[in-house]
């Protein structure tokens, strides 16, 4: 049985690629590594917590004695990588975390992997997952390839630019097998509400504000997030070693016309008269450093992997306010901090 770390599973977009493969892989063990952060939450993954094939740990990829000897023990014959410090905004008030975990964390994982792999290189496969945001930003024309420039411009964006350039530099110098994919804005079920959607869908349900930064003209590129963990999935299994690709939903909304549609499937689904939840529109201060746009070209991964998103925006959308409406209580106890205490619950006391 192969034995697969992944890193990052209680988190956003972590927790989705785990339940993937503990459901897909039953002959691969599964290790899901989170230091549980503020972003980590065990409730979502709830449902494969006790699946034969699968084991979580805690501990910080900061730790690195921590990281060798639970390589040392476990002898991993695959890691996905995607425990990050992942918000721009913490980053400009905290950017000292983001070199932290993602830069020196990941430079732990990447030298646990060369010590364990060293002599035996071969069927072995390291998987940094990325994001379009170390392209830095686009002008209104233009779409990032693989081979644009890196160009990072927040702190987040320049500290996962850091860990890619490091996984490639180890591919060069010790020969490590990677894999690298750099993907757009992801949305979808356990998203935590910092982020856009999310947030903005919390703060309707409670008739709160909703903050948008400058003149609401910033555009993203947005892929649900099952898609994203099918990309993963097939990256992993058929990617070409030391190679990257660019993942997205070739899906372009400007954040105002997004948010007005957010606004349109609530006042829906609330019940409430059409143009509602829109009054709680308020432009606020712009991000410093905001990156005016971004988009993907996912034809690489389409026509080397035959990957494209299947889900479309509309549909991805109103399932997401669907999930979030049926999970309120999960968006409560984020909300409140209680989810806080599931590790206790679920693991600390498991024993005694
Ligand atoms: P997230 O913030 O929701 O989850 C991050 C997870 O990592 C959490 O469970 C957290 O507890 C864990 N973690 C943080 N620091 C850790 C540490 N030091 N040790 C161990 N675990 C730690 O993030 P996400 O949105 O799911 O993103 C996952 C990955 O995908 C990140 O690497 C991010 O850069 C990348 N990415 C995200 C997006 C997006 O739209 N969210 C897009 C492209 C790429
Ligand atoms: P976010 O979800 O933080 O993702 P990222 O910064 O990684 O793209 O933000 C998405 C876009 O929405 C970005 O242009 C910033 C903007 N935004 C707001 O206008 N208001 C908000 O409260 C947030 C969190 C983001």
């Amino acid at each position: 049985m192969k034995k697969i770390l992944i890193t990052g599973g209680a988190g956003f977009i972590g927790s989705h690629v785990v339940r993937r493969f503990v459901n897909q892989y039953p002959n691969y063990h599964i290790f899901n590594l989170d230091a549980l952060t503020y972003a980590g939450n065990l409730e979502n993954i709830a449902d494969i917590e006790k699946a034969p094939n699968y084991t979580f740990v805690k501990g910080d990829i900061v730790d690195a004695p921590f990281i060798d000897a639970l390589f040392a023990e476990h002898q991993f014959d695959g890691v996905l990588h995607l425990a990050a410090e992942s918000h721009v905004d913490r980053s400009i008030t905290d950017p000292l975390a983001f070199v932290k975990t993602n830069v020196i964390g990941t430079m732990n994982l990447l030298n646990a992997a060369k010590t364990i792999w060293k002599d035996q290189m071969e069927g072995k496969r390291f998987y940094h997952i990325s994001t379009d945001e170390v392209y830095g930003s686009l002008g209104a024309e233009g779409l990032f390839t693989e081979t644009t420039a890196y160009d990072p411009n927040s702190p987040y964006s320049a500290s996962k630019a850091s860990s890619d350039h490091f996984v490639r530099a180890y591919g060069e110098t010790y020969g490590l097998p990677y894999v690298l994919t750099n993907c757009s804005n992801n949305y979808g079920p356990f998203h935590f509400p910092e982020k856009l959607i999310p947030l903005f869908i919390n703060n309707i349900i409670h008739n709160k504000p909703l903050p948008v930064y400058g003149d609401g003209k910033y555009t993203r590129d947005w892929l649900f997030v099952e898609d994203h963990a099918v990309a993963i999935d097939l990256v992993f299994h058929k990617g070409v070693n030391h190679d990257t690709y660019n993942i997205g939903g070739f899906n372009e909304w400007q954040n105002i016309d997004l948010v007005k549609l957010l606004c349109r499937i609530m006042d829906e689904k609330l019940g409430r008269p059409a143009g509602t939840s829109a009054q709680l529109i308020t432009y606020v201060k712009d991000r410093p450093g905001h990156d005016l746009r971004y988009a993907i070209d996912a034809t690489k991964i389409n026509q080397e992997l035959g990957w494209k998103p299947s889900v479309t925006f509309e549909e991805g959308l109103e399932r997401t306010v669907n999930w979030y409406l049926d999970n309120q209580k999960w968006l409560d106890n984020v909300t409140s901090g209680a989810y806080a205490s599931y590790y206790e619950k679920q693991y600390e006391n498991r024993d005694s």
